[in-house]
């Protein structure tokens, strides 16, 4: 089954320039996609589009097989959960295990449910020793982990975190990520994460290409950043690794493209030997 699926989709936001335009794209159950372009080319938009905060104008949006029209939200929002950029304005309590509780609340689930759920997904994003801890005090990395707790509670079956990591230092970052691979590979959530890291998106099974609304490029992490020049068309970089096996070709040491460590020092070894 599809988890998410965008046919045909339009959406503007008023001025003259579609956000999002004729765009196909689908998301199968149990994959990790990640999905770059630079600032602006409507990768928020598909976010918000995705469970509802915003409407398509034209084409049809469906979330597990369920289309995304004013009688299904309360069903989709259950099913497709989005984490944000600003771990700051994301908290609605001031205690950890109030704000994880929030949403679970306001859909009317019972308490010892809702205690269950609370356990869970605190655990989940490795938070649960910090439950009665006061959220302003927490790191970044710790106050995103509770964001993300907030909607884990929820139970989504797809997880959508739009440049969650953007604002954290490297340790936060890493926080987050570990996170999100548990969940996708443990938990079997479906993971859609928005990133502008380039590190990020080679953990994903399959990358997007985002650029002025539309998808440009997709395929495996590896396909996506092998094709250099057609990138930097879309002013997006290499990965750091790239970009030594890159630096290498040019200063005459002819190494093969590899994201792999590994794979790399056995190139470099070839090639002086
Ligand atoms: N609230 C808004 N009102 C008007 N235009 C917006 C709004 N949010 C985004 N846009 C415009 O929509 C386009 C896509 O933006 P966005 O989806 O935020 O891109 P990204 O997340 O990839 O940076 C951009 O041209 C942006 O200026
Ligand atoms: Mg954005």
């Amino acid at each position: 089954m599809h988890a998410l699926e965008f046919r045909n989709v339009k959406f503007s936001y008023g001025e003259n320039a579609f956000a999002i335009e004729n765009l196909n794209f689908t998301v199968e159950e149990g994959e990790f996609v990640a999905i770059l372009g630079h600032n602006g080319s409507g990768k928020s938009t598909l976010a918000r589009l995705s469970n509802g905060l915003l409407e398509a104008d034209e084409g049809e949006i469906l979330a597990f097989d369920l289309p995304l029209v004013r009688k299904n939200l309360y069903e989709v929002r259950k099913n497709v959960g989005v984490v944000f950029q600003n771990p700051d304005n994301q908290a609605v309590a001031s205690i950890v295990e109030d704000d994880v509780a929030f949403g679970a609340e306001n859909v009317g689930l019972p308490r010892a449910e809702i205690g269950a759920r609370i356990d869970f997904a605190l655990k989940a994003v490795g938070m649960e020793n910090l439950r009665h801890a006061t959220v302003s005090r927490l790191s970044g990395g710790q106050k995103q982990r509770v964001a993300i707790a907030g909607v884990l509670a929820l139970k989504p079956k797809v997880m959508i975190l739009d440049e969650s990591t953007a604002m954290l230092d490297p340790r936060g970052r890493r926080e987050i990520i570990d996170v999100v691979l548990r969940l996708n590979k443990e938990e079997h959530i479906t993971v859609v994460l928005i990133t502008h890291f380039m590190e990020e998106a080679l953990l994903a099974d399959r990358a997007v290409v985002m650029n002025r609304g539309q998808i440009v490029m997709q395929g495996t992490p590896a396909e996506i950043f092998g094709r250099h020049e057609e990138l930097l068309t879309y002013n997006l970089a290499l990965p750091r690794i790239g970009q030594i096996c890159k630096g290498l070709r040019e200063g005459g040491i002819p190494v093969e493209d590899t994201l792999e460590i590994e794979k790399l020092a056995e190139e470099i070894a070839k090639c002086v030997s």
